[in-house]
């Protein structure tokens, strides 16, 4: 069967973009959910009207208190990277052509990503303000810091570069919000363990919908997204929160730590890296990808050997053993 789209001229994001904003506009309501059907912050959290309200934060703070060193940090910093949300958001609308139209599909996908997004760092942040464990003003000074300082991801206002890096990071956020929740779980906590639950299956969500977009323009314009796929993994996919600080350090001292304590716990690892790699190789249906030009061609081996190179990388990586007192927890470790 002949196929009758004609492809797109390389290079030609402008027309993708447009292309796209019509299976945007359908979709797009798969991909979230209606407000009102909505999970909220409030159901989760203690009801100062209820009259078991002092007896629920008592509860609430006996379960935080048996939470591992490691994992509070990791919850703190995972709600740092939820606070910065508004980076995300102006950076997503730095995009070439989403800002095109205030009413079209691109901007309405961006604003209400970004406010069903919002209801997880705001979920988070009451948690830890309830739990006892976290002081808050140090977590407050990084939270200001992290949105001053903003982030460089190198993906520039390239569409396809930035919704690879988004398709990455939802899936990245949706694996750590999902063992946080297992292993508050195992710590006897069970609220949190809801809490990260419920966030995680948004990521999972919200990581579907930027797959998808690729996969739209990858029919029509697939040597372009290889070659920005290549480029993103050439740069490495920084995590959004690299810049992370906390008072009195210089700008990115704290990320490193936040990151060991990742890796420590399992929550997010080396292997993951790669395993998401994968799992967008085989989304994207990448090797089977043909009619590439020579720079797509070769975008394409290189992306698809990578996996195996980058995993003898981490099978040689050490598990970090250096432990830090973060100045956000209460109490030292
Ligand atoms: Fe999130
Ligand atoms: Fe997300």
């Amino acid at each position: 069967m002949e196929n009758t789209m004609q492809p797109i001229h390389e290079g030609s994001r402008k027309e993708v973009m447009s292309y796209l904003e019509p299976y945007m506009l359908n979709e797009m309501s798969e991909y979230l959910k209606p407000v009102e059907e909505m999970w909220q912050p409030a159901d989760f959290l203690p009801d100062a009207s209820r009259d078991t309200f002092f007896q629920e934060i008592k509860d609430l703070q006996d379960s935080a208190k048996e939470l591992p060193y490691d994992l509070v940090a990791v919850l703190i910093g995972d709600t740092v990277t939820e606070e910065a949300l508004p980076t995300y958001e102006s950076w997503l609308t730095m995009v070439d052509d989403v800002e095109k139209h205030e009413q079209g599909g691109w901007m309405k996908w961006v604003r209400a990503w970004t406010a069903e997004e919002n209801r997880h760092g705001d979920l988070l942040n009451k948690y830890i303000f309830l739990s006892g464990r976290v002081d808050m003003r140090q977590f407050e000074i990084s939270v200001q810091y992290l949105l001053r300082d903003g982030f460089d991801i190198g993906t520039g206002r390239d569409p396809y570069r930035n919704f690879i890096y988004t398709s990455f990071q939802e899936i990245a956020t949706n694996i750590s919000h999902r063992r946080v929740a297992g292993l508050a779980k195992q710590s006897g906590d069970k609220l949190l363990a809801k809490m990260c639950g419920v966030i995680a299956s948004d990521e999972a969500r919200h990581a579907k919908a930027y797959i998808s977009f690729i996969s739209k323009a990858a029919e029509v314009d697939a040597s372009e997204v290889l070659v920005a796929f290549e480029d993103m993994m050439k740069k490495k996919i920084v995590m959004p929160a690299h810049f992370l600080r906390e008072s009195g350090e210089p700008q990115s001292e704290l990320f490193s730590h936040f990151s060991d304590a990742a890796q420590r716990l399992g929550v997010y690892t080396a292997v993951d890296y790669v395993d998401i790699m994968k799992e967008l190789l085989t989304e994207w249906k990448v090797d089977a990808m043909t009619n590439l030009n020579e720079a797509g061609e070769k975008a394409r081996d290189y992306l698809m050997r990578l996996p195996d190179r980058l995993l003898r990388i981490a099978d040689r990586m050490k598990n970090p053993e250096k432990h830090y007192s973060f100045k956000w927890i209460h109490g030292g470790r």
